[in-house]
C-alpha cells in the first residue's frame, strides 16, 4: 500500500480562506474586527520568523495585527504590564506571547498572566483545565490543525486506537485529550515507553511530536494507519552541498508511506495549519467576546 498523502498547504489554506470570509461577516454585520496582539521578547531568529508570518497572514485574513517586539532584557514586570494592558485592551481579542522566552522570564506565570479567553495558544492553565474536563477552551493550535485533518480524513474517529508519540505541553498532551474527547482509545507513549514499536503498530492514528528527526519508520506503523507527523527537525544534507540542511519530520516518510494509508509529509502538513488554527482562535475569540456563534467547523 502507498499512502494517500495528506497535503496541510491545501488544507491551511481552506481554514484561512474560511477564517476570512467569517471575518468579512463579522465586520460587515457587526463592526467587529478581531484582532490578535503577538508578543516577542529578544531576537530569536526562529521565532523573528514565526512572528512574521503570523502577523501577515493575520492580515491577509482580514484582522488586525497588534506586533510588540520587546528588547531581549525586558523586565517580568514590564512584560506583565504589558500582557495587562492588552488584556484590558476590547480591540486585542487574542493575545499570543511568543516561545521560547529569555531565561530569566517566567514562562508559566507570563502565560498564566494572560486572559485565558484571550490565549489563542491554549496554553494558560485555566484553558488545560477545561480541556481535561470537557468544557469550552481555548485549544493549542498544532493539535487543532491535527484533530481537523483527522476528522476530514476519518469522518468520525470514535473507538479507533490512537497513540501519541511525546508528552509535552505544546503538542502531546493536548492532542490525547483532543482525541480522547473525540472518542478514541488513547495511548500516550514518550522515551521510558517499554515495547513502544509494538505499541505503535496497533495504532490506527498515530501522531508523532517528538522532536527526533525520522525516529519511526515502517516497522513502527500498522498497514494501512493515519500517520500525523508534528516534526521539524533541520539534519545536515551534504548531497544538496557543503553545509547545506533540510527539513524532517519525527518520521522517516520513504519508508512510512509504504505501509501507512495517509500521511502528512515534512514540510507541508502540520506546519501550515498551527498558523491557521491560530487566527480561527482569534476568530472564535472575537466571537465569544461579543457573545456571537462561533464559526462552525474552525474549533474543536
Ligand atoms: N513557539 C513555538 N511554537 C509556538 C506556539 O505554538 N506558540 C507560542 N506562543 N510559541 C511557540
Amino acid at each position: 500500500m502507498v499512502a494517500k498523502i495528506i497535503d496541510g498547504k491545501v488544507f491551511a489554506a481552506g481554514i484561512r480562506e474560511q477564517v476570512a470570509s467569517h471575518v468579512e461577516r463579522l465586520k460587515a454585520d457587526h463592526g467587529i474586527s478581531p484582532g490578535l496582539a503577538v508578543v516577542l521578547v529578544g531576537e530569536d531568529p526562529a521565532s523573528q520568523v514565526y512572528v512574521r508570518s503570523k502577523g501577515r497572514q493575520t492580515v491577509e485574513a482580514g484582522m488586525t495585527s497588534f506586533e510588540h517586539k520587546l528588547d531581549a532584557t525586558t523586565t517580568e514586570a514590564e512584560l506583565l504590564e504589558l500582557i495587562a494592558a492588552l488584556n484590558a485592551d476590547p480591540a486585542v481579542h487574542g493575545i499570543l506571547v511568543q516561545l521560547p522566552l529569555p531565561a530569566h522570564l517566567d514562562e508559566a506565570l507570563v502565560i498564566n498572566a494572560i486572559d485565558p479567553d484571550k490565549d489563542v495558544d491554549g496554553f494558560h492553565i485555566l484553558n488545560v483545565g477545561r480541556l481535561a474536563t470537557g468544557q469550552k477552551s481555548m485549544v493549542p493550535c498544532t493539535p487543532l490543525g491535527c484533530l481537523m485533518m483527522l476528522r476530514d480524513h476519518h469522518g468520525s474517529l470514535s473507538g479507533l486506537n490512537a497513540v501519541v508519540v511525546g508528552r509535552s505541553n505544546i503538542v502531546g498532551k493536548p492532542m490525547a485529550q483532543l482525541l480522547l474527547r473525540d472518542s478514541c482509545t488513547v495511548t500516550i507513549a514518550h522515551s521510558r515507553t517499554r515495547n513502544i514499536q509494538d505499541i505503535c503498530r496497533r495504532a490506527d492514528i498515530l501522531v508523532a511530536a517528538v522532536g527526533r528527526p525520522e525516529m519511526i519508520d515502517s516497522a513502527w506503523i500498522g498497514p494501512g494507519a493515519t500517520v500525523l507527523d508534528v516534526g521539524i527537525n533541520r539534519i545536515p544534507a551534504p548531497e544538496k552541498g557543503a553545509g547545506k540542511t533540510r527539513l524532517v519530520g519525527d518520521v522517516d516518510f520513504a519508508s512510512a508511506r509504504e505501509v501507512a494509508g495517509a500521511i502528512t509529509p515534512v514540510p507541508g502538513g502540520v506546519g501550515p495549519m498551527t498558523i491557521a488554527c491560530l487566527l480561527a482562535n482569534t476568530l472564535t475569540a472575537a466571537c465569544r467576546a461579543h457573545g456571537l456563534d462561533e464559526p462552525e467547523g474552525l474549533t474543536a
